[in-house]
């Protein structure tokens, strides 16, 4: 039998509280893991959660201290974006093995030279959080889609859809890295292919009167395109008011999969398939209730609740058996490289053409 992992949440923010709670749960309900330790710099911040969540250990003020400390041997690092980079490598560097928030940096440079870092010296020490890759309906379409239910795949629609601007003091690296990043890794992961060119445009509507976190855009549209035979198109956005929206749709030779269909229940996610035009009945239809956490929280834990939980019980295992995490650093820069090249398509007009 594997050793109980010793793991440390850093970052006690939105996330950070939802995965030291999974953290908590998991402890007692597998025994795989104990929650021995949390670092935030907003101290009492730190303790009302661990009091709620009834679990009273040791609070680090920083990164840099409990990466000292040495108390465990493997951290989550949830803090904001700008720090993943310095707060990830130094617990890497003190010998932790990391589950590290999305985006890997939020910047493509950054991300390479990270990635240089982490291949050279720490190649197997960094697990990145894509949750997408551990929820259920996607998991079942995904394996609809490879039994070949719909035939050949030439289109897939992603879309990731806030009700609401990001709270006030949120930093984001724009709407694109912050948000898209998980539906172009979904694309990436679903097609095991990485895309030719990328196209972006963006607007700006109204969240910039809302809040003080200030991003590039607050609707965006990013198109993929994988040679003749696959494109792709994500659509992100802070401004569905009617509510978090999460869809895919994957299209094939012969019929559809459509993940999450936009009906403001979020604790019910059906997976549909449809085959050609004149069935009747739908390949496939299965609903997946999703977990009820009975208090107000972020609507992507309302939606994703139970991806995070099994994405961080993987992690564990992982960690347990000394075995590679299924996402990592190299997955994180592939889906900014995606990224960046729309932004470079927004922003550069090198090659866009002006109607005007
Ligand atoms: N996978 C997802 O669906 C998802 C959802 C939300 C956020 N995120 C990611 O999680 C990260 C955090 O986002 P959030 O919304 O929780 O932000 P947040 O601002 O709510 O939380 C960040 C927390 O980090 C703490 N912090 C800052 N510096 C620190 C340091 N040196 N050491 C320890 N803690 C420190 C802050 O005090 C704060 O409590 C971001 O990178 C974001 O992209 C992912």
């Amino acid at each position: 039998m594997a050793e109980k992992l010793k793991i440390a949440v850093a970052g006690l923010g939105r996330m950070g509280a939802i995965h030291a709670l999974h953290a908590h749960e998991l402890a007692r309900e597998t025994q795989t893991c104990e929650l021995v330790a949390v670092a935030e710099p907003d101290v009492e911040r730190a303790r009302r959660l661990l009091t709620l969540i009834g679990h009273e250990i040791p609070v680090f003020p920083s990164v840099d201290a409990l990466a000292e400390s040495r108390i465990c041997s493997a951290a989550v690092v949830v803090t904001p974006t700008d720090d993943h980079r310095e707060h990830a490598a130094a617990l890497v560097r003190a010998g932790y093995r990391v589950m590290l928030e999305k985006p890997l940096t939020g910047t493509l440079e950054a991300d390479r030279a990270f990635a240089v870092e982490l291949d050279r010296e720490h190649p197997e020490s960094l697990m990145l959080a894509f949750q997408r890759r551990f929820d259920e309906p996607l998991h079942y379409a995904k394996k609809l889609m490879e039994s070949g239910a719909i035939g050949r795949v030439f289109k897939i629609f992603s879309a990731l859809e806030d009700s609401n601007p990001a709270p006030n003091g949120y930093k984001s690296g724009g709407i694109l890295p912050d948000m898209a990043v998980h539906n172009v890794d979904e694309i990436l992961w679903l097609t095991g292919r990485m895309p030719d060119k990328a196209l972006a445009i963006g607007s700006r509507i109204y969240s910039h009167a809302l809040t003080t976190s200030l991003e590039d855009f607050d609707d965006a549209l990013l198109c993929l395109w994988f040679g003749e035979d696959l494109l792709a198109q994500v659509q992100v956005s802070r401004n569905h008011v009617s509510g978090y929206r999460v869809e895919t749709i994957i299209f094939g030779e012969q019929g559809q999969i459509h993940v999450g269909r936009f009906d403001q229940r979020l604790a019910e996610i059906t997976v549909e398939a449809y085959g050609p035009r004149g069935r009747s009945e739908p390949l496939a239809f299965q609903t997946f209730l999703m977990r009820a956490y009975n208090r107000p929280l972020p609507e992507f834990i309302d939606r994703f609740g139970a991806a995070y939980k099994a994405e961080l019980a993987a992690f564990i295992e992982c960690c347990r058996r000394n075995a590679p995490f299924p996402v990592t650093h190299r997955d994180g820069l592939r889906a900014q490289q995606v990224i960046s090249a729309g932004m470079q398509s927004m922003f550069g007009a090198a090659n866009a053409t002006d109607l005007k």
